[in-house]
Formats: structure tokens, sequence, C-alpha cells
């Protein structure tokens, strides 16, 4: 194409995207095809702040997102009221969306809603949390929360069953009896994760290989496309996943050590199980992977380090959870060339599929003066409307069982319906309602010692040793 008509058609690609016409996803996908990089056709967009400004019929797509629409029946009395909502970190894809849908939240109830960026690591987030809540700081009125908090943050949370309970109740039970604390419900479920295996699709077909179904399938696999990759590109790996020291390396070390039938850290009946021989085996073999088919350095990612592996088209396969496959299809490298799959299983008798069961809840905080304005923003949150948009626009997983089956979700990741049994009572949960407010003690004592074990400081048999010790003692306090 010459440089005018190309001008010319990225021009009409922007118009139609900022009249709402589009998707950013859309808009991106065409302007990567006319040879344009994702991270320029981001600059032009604009933030969604602007491009929403601009659009004249702001309850349909908002902020560029087509189906970024309000639901009806919200409150339009709460002028004066500025509600802040701690949501994601500061360059998580999904801001944009969270951004545009906190504009049109303003829009449509003439309350003022502000996004504040919260810690990338869960880990940190939770002390960070901690910290606000100490002080009784009403700072942030809503807070997004991890799936195993509900017991370690009830007492700072409102108590949203009175007015919530007609949206509770089309969330899924699990989720939500997971959110209610002594009767008080704590949280609503925003969205639901599973750990998932994501891979290039071109290169299984250039070497001729299938999607591997085992731990031991998935490293001889991802080998193999190492050492033909390395050759044009010497800083392709086989396989990226979580190895810092933090809440994610826990729900890896948790997903292979299930896979192996080496149970689930503690066991609902109090039992800890890490100390066997099939969770030692599952460390030995994620141990092998450092610094062969995985960079050294895996032992310092976290999601985003291991997904800009990917996304920059230099690892075949990557451990995460599905929000990934948006971004992925944001990118020209992994663009139309990524599949997805449940995680590979284990060896021995008790061998399985295993994905750890994640997600994040919306909760007002007990210290926030604008209480009202917040149930109203979690409910908006929380709506089939938006968990329909969010499903579509940054592939992140319902908790409505209807939004599932919507067809604008089939047609922008098929993975979703397709995995949808696996998502509803598959999920191995970490062990939080068993140790409830010790949760977090439980989880640091078992990620460090596993940080330590693929960094090489330790050997599995002995961490696993230290492991059930550690944890023993603090449950047992
Ligand atoms: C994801 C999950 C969350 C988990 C975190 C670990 O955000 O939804 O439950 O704790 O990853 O990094």
């Amino acid at each position: 194409m010459q440089a005018k008509d190309e001008t010319k058609a990225v021009g009409r690609l922007m118009s139609e995207y900022m009249r709402g016409r589009i998707s950013r996803r859309e808009m991106v996908r065409r302007g990567v095809a006319l040879g344009i990089s994702s991270s320029a056709l981001a600059m032009l967009a604009g933030s969604p702040r602007r491009a929403f400004a601009q659009d004249s019929t702001p309850t349909a797509g908002a902020g560029g997102f087509r189906t970024l629409v309000a639901p009806a029946g919200l409150r339009t009395d709460l002028q004066g009221q500025t509600v802040r909502a701690m949501l994601t970190d500061p360059s998580n894809p999904d801001r944009a969306w969270q951004e545009a849908a906190l504009a049109l939240f303003s829009q449509t109830t003439g309350a003022t809603a502000e996004f504040v960026a919260g810690e990338t690591s869960a880990t940190d987030r939770l002390a960070a949390y901690n910290q606000q809540f100490a002080g009784q700081s009403g700072d942030i009125d809503v807070y997004q929360i991890d799936v195993i908090w509900p017991g370690i943050l009830a007492e700072h949370a409102i108590d949203l069953k009175e007015s919530l309970s007609d949206l509770a109740g089309q969330h899924f039970e699990a989720i939500v009896a997971n959110n209610t604390v002594d009767e008080k419900l704590v949280g609503m479920p925003w969205y639901t994760d599973a750990g998932l295996l994501f891979y290039r699709t071109d290169l299984l077909e250039k070497y001729s290989l299938q999607p591997p179904t085992t731990w031991d399938e998935l490293t001889t696999t991802a080998q193999t496309i190492q050492d033909g990759e390395r050759a044009a590109n010497p800083d392709f790996y086989g396989f990226v996943f979580q190895g810092n020291v933090y809440e994610g390396l826990t729900c890896n070390g948790l997903e292979w050590q299930y896979s192996y039938g080496g149970g689930t850290i503690v066991e609902p009946d109090g039992t800890v199980s890490v100390n066997n021989e099939q969770a030692i085996a599952s460390f030995e073999r994620a141990k092998s992977w450092v610094g062969t088919i995985a960079p050294q350095g895996v032992t310092t990612y976290q999601e985003p380090d291991s997904l800009n592996v990917f996304t920059a088209g230099n690892a075949a396969f990557l451990r995460n959870w599905p929000y990934a496959y948006a971004t992925s299809q944001e990118s020209a490298a992994t663009e139309g060339k990524v599949g997805v799959s449940p995680l590979p299983k284990g060896n021995g008798p008790d061998a399985r599929h295993a994905d750890t069961l994640g997600g994040w809840q919306l909760m007002v905080s007990q210290y926030s003066q604008n209480q009202e304005a917040g149930i109203e923003l979690v409910k908006f949150l929380c709506s089939p409307e938006l968990q329909l948009s969010f499903a579509v626009e940054r592939s992140h997983l319902p908790t409505i069982a209807s939004v599932y089956d919507a067809p604008e979700v089939a047609e922008a990741s098929e993975f979703i319906p397709r995995l949808k049994e696996v998502f509803q009572g598959g999920a191995v949960a970490r062990p939080s309602s068993v140790t409830g407010e010790l949760y977090n003690e439980v989880s640091i004592a078992y990620h460090t010692l596993l940080n330590q074990v693929l960094t090489g400081q330790k050997d599995a048999a002995g961490a696993a040793q230290e492991m059930e010790d550690q944890i023993s003692s603090i449950i047992e306090e």
C-alpha cells in the first residue's frame, strides 16, 4: 500500500473506533493487519477518557469499548459523591477498560468514580490494604479483593447482603459462599480466574507437535521448539511461568503438586499435605525447567513478566490466567497464534489436570464516607452487562453462568465457553477457608521455600519437610 493510502486507511479505522462503531480490540486487530504496531495504535487512539468525550452516545460503547453499556436501574441521585476504587495495577492491560467503565458509571449516576491503581503482586497488595485498614483510612471506598482474602478482610468490609442480595443471587453460589464470612457478604464476585496453558499454535504446527497433556510432554515439546527457534532467536524459551516469591508462586506450586496427586497444601480437615513423594516429585520437575526450557530469571517473574516474554514472541508456552488471551491478541507477534488448554497432568496414580482457583471480588470499606455510591459502583461493575463486556474485551471469566453462553463471548475468546466445565467445578482452591486469617502466613512460608527450590538454594525434599514444619506451627498457633 502507498503511504498516502495507508494514512487514509488508518484515519478511517480511527474514526470508526472513536465513534464507538468497533471495539478497541477490533481496531487494534485491523491496525496490526495494516502494519501498524499495537503500541502506536494505542497512542493514536489516545486514552479512553478522550475517546469517551468524543462519543456522542455515551451509553453505547463507552470509551471505544463496543460492549461497554450501563445496566438499567442504577441510582441517579448520587451527585456530589466521589467514589475512589482501588482496582488493577498501574500498567495492567485491563486498566483502559476499567477507567472507561468508571467514566461510564460517573456519566450514568452523577457520582464521580475515580480509578486508583493498586499493587501488582497480590502479596504486596494485601500488605498495602492492611496498612490502610489499620489506620482506618477512608481514602479508598471500594477495593478489589482476592478470592483468598474474605476471611482476612471481613472486619473492614460493610455487609453487602441487604443492599445487593438480588445481584448476589445471580452469581455462582460457591463464590458467593466464599465471600460470606459469619453471615456477612464481604465482597461481590467480579471475575473468576483459573490457571491455564497458553501455547503458540503456529510453532506446534511448524514442528509437527501436539499440545502437551502431561508435564513430561510439555518439557520435551518445549525443548524441541526452543532448540529449533534458538537458531534465529537467541532470546527464545520453551516455557514461562511465575516463580517469584509471592502469591502467584503459591498458585503455580499448588497446580504442580495437586496435578501429581500431592494434595492441596492444607487439606479441608487441617492435615498439612506438602511433604509427600508426589509433591516432592512435582517440585523437582519444576526445578528442572529453570535454566533449561525456562529462563533462569523465571524465579523473579510475576504474571506481567511472563506475559511480556510470551507476547513478544519469545516463548512457546505460558502458564497464566485467562486475561493473558486478550492481551496476546493485541500483540503482532502472537495475534491469531495462541491456543488455550487446561494445564498438563503430573505422573502417578492420582495424576490429574489442575488449575488453581483465582479471582477478584469488590468490597466497600467500612471506613468509607461514600458507602452508598460505593455500593452502587459494586452493583454496576458486577452486573451481567459489565461482566459480559469484561469477558468480551479483556477475556475475564464471568461469575454469572448465563454470561458464558453469550455469542459475543465465544466470538472473542472461544476457550471461555469451551472450558466452562473446567472453570465451573474443576478448579482447585488454595487452603484459605481452612486456614482463615492465617492463610497469608501459610502461603508465604510455602512460596518462600518453593522459590528456594527453584533457585537451587534448597533441595525439594528438604524444602517440603520445612514447609510442613512451618505450616503446621502456623496453624497450630
Ligand atoms: C490472579 C488470581 C488471584 C491470585 C493472583 C496471584 O490475580 O486471580 O487469585 O492470587 O493471580 O498472582
